[in-house]
């Protein structure tokens, strides 16, 4: 027969096809999202995300010091503190959690790590919501900013290199930006939560997060169905000034990934969240799927999208065994 054209012959050897392979998943663009608990003396297991826990301070050194040593790029931090209040405050205390966990982290690692904080108001507020409420109950956009941008000044105070607005408020990010370098933290870098879904798979989360939210977040974040607004709100930021920007979930909304990937002149960030994690490890669980085959291969799919950074809980462990 004649067929002289045959793409099986790149796959007839792993050499040949390590040779050909697109798309390399290095430990250095990957980002470990980490939980720090102010009420707890011990580290606590997440039911809803095997694997994870809440750490103390003391925990989350010892864990930022085994990313750094695996050689994972960069860890995000998320601190759920004992009191909450409407406005979130401890989200900018000095001595609050947020501010306790990035110093603990940056005495650490120094700058072996990237550390980056969740720049959102969510675990802090008594109401769960991302920003302050009105007299009405909804979302106030414009009172909201004032509180990100103290957030954001008290992060970079603490010792992170880099903030993370996550709460899909319009402006955050030139509000965050200006405030950063009124302050002197010009070398501080902004990751935007860009295109960032209401979506049903950041259910663990809630769990992780111990979550006050009654209701949803459909008036800020966007809809699953809009594919070109992803791509307008990435626009956005970046003229606000965001150094990264972010879709996420991940895996589900690999088409705004490629849309942004494509337009965008900084780099872009895919976030694995805790739905796509634990639907992986609950299969697994069962026998279902073949663990240590589906999580490489769902992190690679998200880097051939066009993912330049991978923010994924499995960071630590894709390091020590597939990288
Ligand atoms: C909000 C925030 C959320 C996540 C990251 N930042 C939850 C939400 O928007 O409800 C979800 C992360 C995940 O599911 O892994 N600050």
């Amino acid at each position: 027969m004649s067929l002289p054209i045959r793409p099986r012959r790149l796959r007839t050897s792993a050499a040949m096809r390590a040779m050909v392979s697109e798309t390399r998943v290095h430990p250095a663009q990957l980002m470990m999202p980490v939980f720090v608990r102010e009420d707890i003396t011990a580290p606590t297991p997440i039911a809803s995300m095997p694997g994870q826990s809440q750490h103390t301070l003391d925990t989350l050194r010892r864990l930022a010091s085994e990313i750094a040593a695996a050689g994972v790029g960069g860890i995000d931090l998320f601190a759920i503190p004992e009191r909450k209040d409407a406005e979130g405050s401890q989200a900018w205390a000095e001595d609050g959690i947020m501010s306790r966990g990035i110093a603990a982290i940056r005495a650490e690692v120094g700058t072996d790590l990237v550390i980056c904080a969740d720049t959102c108001l969510d675990e802090f507020t008594d109401h769960g919501h991302c920003g302050v409420l009105t007299k009405t109950g909804t979302v106030d956009n414009d009172a909201t900013l004032p509180l990100y941008a103290r957030m954001a000044v008290a992060q970079a105070a603490a010792g992170a290199h880099m903030v993370s607005p996550s709460g899909m408020m319009d402006g955050q990010i030139a509000e965050i930006r200006a405030a950063l370098d009124a302050n002197g933290y010009t070398d501080v870098a902004i990751m935007a939560y860009s295109a960032k879904y209401a979506s049903a798979f950041y259910g663990p989360f809630r769990e992780a997060v111990d979550c006050s939210l009654q209701g949803d977040r459909k008036t800020y974040q966007q809809d699953p169905a809009n594919r070109r607004e992803g791509l307008r709100e990435a626009l956005l930021d970046i003229d606000e000034g965001a150094d990264i920007v972010m879709v996420k979930p991940a895996g589900y909304y690999l088409d705004v990934l490629a849309d942004v990937a494509a337009a965008s002149p900084v780099p872009v960030a895919a976030y694995q969240v805790s739905g796509e994690y634990a639907m992986v490890e609950a299969a697994a669980a069962n026998g279902w799927v073949e663990r240590e085959r589906i999580i490489p291969e769902s992190i690679t799919a998200i880097a051939r999208a066009g993912a330049d950074i991978v923010l994924t809980y499995w960071a630590h462990e894709y390091a020590q065994k597939w990288a």
